[in-house]
């Protein structure tokens, strides 16, 4: 303790990456529990702009421990580019870093399947990273973990029972299989540089709860994107929600001292699925272009939309947000008119048009000196989710915020906060 989650609440690309890294200066330990490789966070500190895909957007921080969870699945290679990049940026990051045994490996054909499937098929438009197909197999039984790249035998049996299982499909989509020789190969020159990094991070955490650490769980997609409670079957095929968090980073429920939600001042989606908000094409178009919206892992321009308040409400429920941090309220500086779906009074017209401000926030570091409408907008994001506002994000850049940057402030320090049982007392 203190352990502090944090939340995208839309169909991702909220600005998480942006908040983590700010909340990260505070934080000793900053873990990745779900998702892989689809993930893309954009961190943007002084002249210098960083993507991340599969490590905490905290990595920035030296005095922080970088965890990949076992709820991940993880392309490997990916990894070590990753790790490649920022290290030849100046930046050290192997001997922070302390993967999971238990994370799950997203093989090659895992990624080929994935892109022959929205090629030839009701496309779901995956960031075809091999996400879903990784996911099969480890609930299916027969994915390859990280630990089992240790044991050689082990690993080739594994492998060859992963591959029986998508003989039918691969042929069915054209799709070549690699023999279990090649993928033994390329796993052995990624391991070689990755075994020293792979520890149990679950029992690492545990003591670091226990003494004090500050820890930060960082969540990657957006309740939407939840494959339970998001836009099903239009979803990634993870958990995206604050308790799943405690699942994937394998820590007790009880761990959680605070959750923020994570939202945009409106609204985006990449992929197909429902957008009661969007915006029609001209209109998305241009709020596109003000907020510089194209994915950070696929560049795939995203749909754009109005702030859908009745839904953030519902969000900020299922995963019990303490704090909100709402981001990108400067892209909207020049428009006359905002539009939002208001969560509350049914017999209203819900989508009402918020008067725009007019102004420049960018510049701006307290609530106090916002324009009346972006203060007026912002409360009424507060009170429609119900949830009290903690920070607004008005640039891109580490420290273009308004309100509290500090994630753990008044936190307790050590143990769990509930009382444990105790016998007739
Ligand atoms: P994530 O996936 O939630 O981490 O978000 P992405 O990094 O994919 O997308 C958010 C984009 O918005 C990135 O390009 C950020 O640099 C940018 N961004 C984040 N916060 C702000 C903000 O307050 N204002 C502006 N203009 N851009 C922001
Ligand atoms: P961050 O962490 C936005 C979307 C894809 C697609 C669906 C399924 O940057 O917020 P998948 O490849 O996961 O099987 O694709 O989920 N998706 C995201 N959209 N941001 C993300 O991550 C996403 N991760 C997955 O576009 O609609
Ligand atoms: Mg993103």
């Amino acid at each position: 303790m203190p352990v502090v989650a944090v939340v995208g609440l839309q169909w991702g690309d909220e600005g998480k990456g942006k908040v983590i890294d700010l909340f990260a200066e505070a934080a000793d330990t900053v873990v990745r529990h779900g998702g892989g490789a689809n993930a893309g966070h954009t961190l943007r500190v002084g002249d210098e702009t960083f993507v991340v895909h599969l490590l905490p957007s905290g990595v920035l921080h030296p005095q922080t421990e970088c965890v990949l969870a076992q709820g991940m699945v993880l392309d490997l290679g990916v990894l070590l580019e990753e790790v490649d990049l920022l290290e030849s940026r100046g930046i050290a990051v192997l001997p922070r870093l302390f993967i999971s045994e238990k994370a799950h490996v997203v093989l090659p054909h895992h990624k080929a399947i994935d892109a022959a499937r929205e090629a030839q098929f009701a496309a779901i438009g995956t960031t075809k990273r091999g996400i879903g197909p990784a996911y099969e197999d480890k609930v299916g039984r027969r994915g390859v973990r990280v630990e089992d790249c240790a044991q050689r035998p082990l690993l080739a049996e594994r492998l060859e029972r992963n591959l029986r299982g998508w003989e039918a499909e691969a042929l069915q989509l054209g799709v070549p299989l690699p023999s279990v020789g090649e993928l033994t190969e390329a796993l052995r020159l990624v391991w070689e540089r990755l075994a020293p990094r792979v520890v149990a991070t679950d029992r690492r955490l545990w003591d670091q709860i226990e003494t004090g650490r500050k820890i930060l769980l960082e969540g990657a997609q957006g309740a939407l994107l939840d494959i339970d409670d998001g836009t099903y079957p239009y979803v990634t095929s993870s958990h995206v929600s604050a308790a799943a968090a405690c699942a994937y980073a394998g820590l007790p429920a009880q761990c959680l001292d605070r959750v923020v939600g994570v939202t945009k001042a409106y609204c985006t989606r990449v992929g197909e699925g429902p957008f009661p908000t969007e915006l029609d094409a001209s209109a998305s178009a241009s709020l596109r272009a003000l907020g510089g919206e194209f994915g950070a892992t696929t560049g795939r321009p995203r749909r754009c939309g109005w702030l859908d308040l009745e839904t953030l409400r519902t969000t900020c429920r299922r995963n019990g947000i303490d704090a909100l941090v709402v981001t990108k309220l400067d892209v909207l500086d020049t428009l006359d008119r905002i539009g939002v779906k208001r969560a509350q009074d049914a017999s209203a017209e819900r989508l009402v048009q918020h008067q725009g401000w007019n102004c420049p926030t960018h510049h701006l570091r307290t609530f106090a000196d916002l324009p009346e409408q972006a203060a007026t907008f912002l409360r009424m994001i507060e009170s429609d989710a119900a949830t009290p506002l903690m920070l607004t994000s008005v640039g891109p850049e580490r420290h273009s915020n308004i309100g509290e940057t500090d994630c753990f402030k008044g936190l307790p320090t050590g143990g769990y906060r509930r009382p444990r049982y105790t016998f007739g007392g």
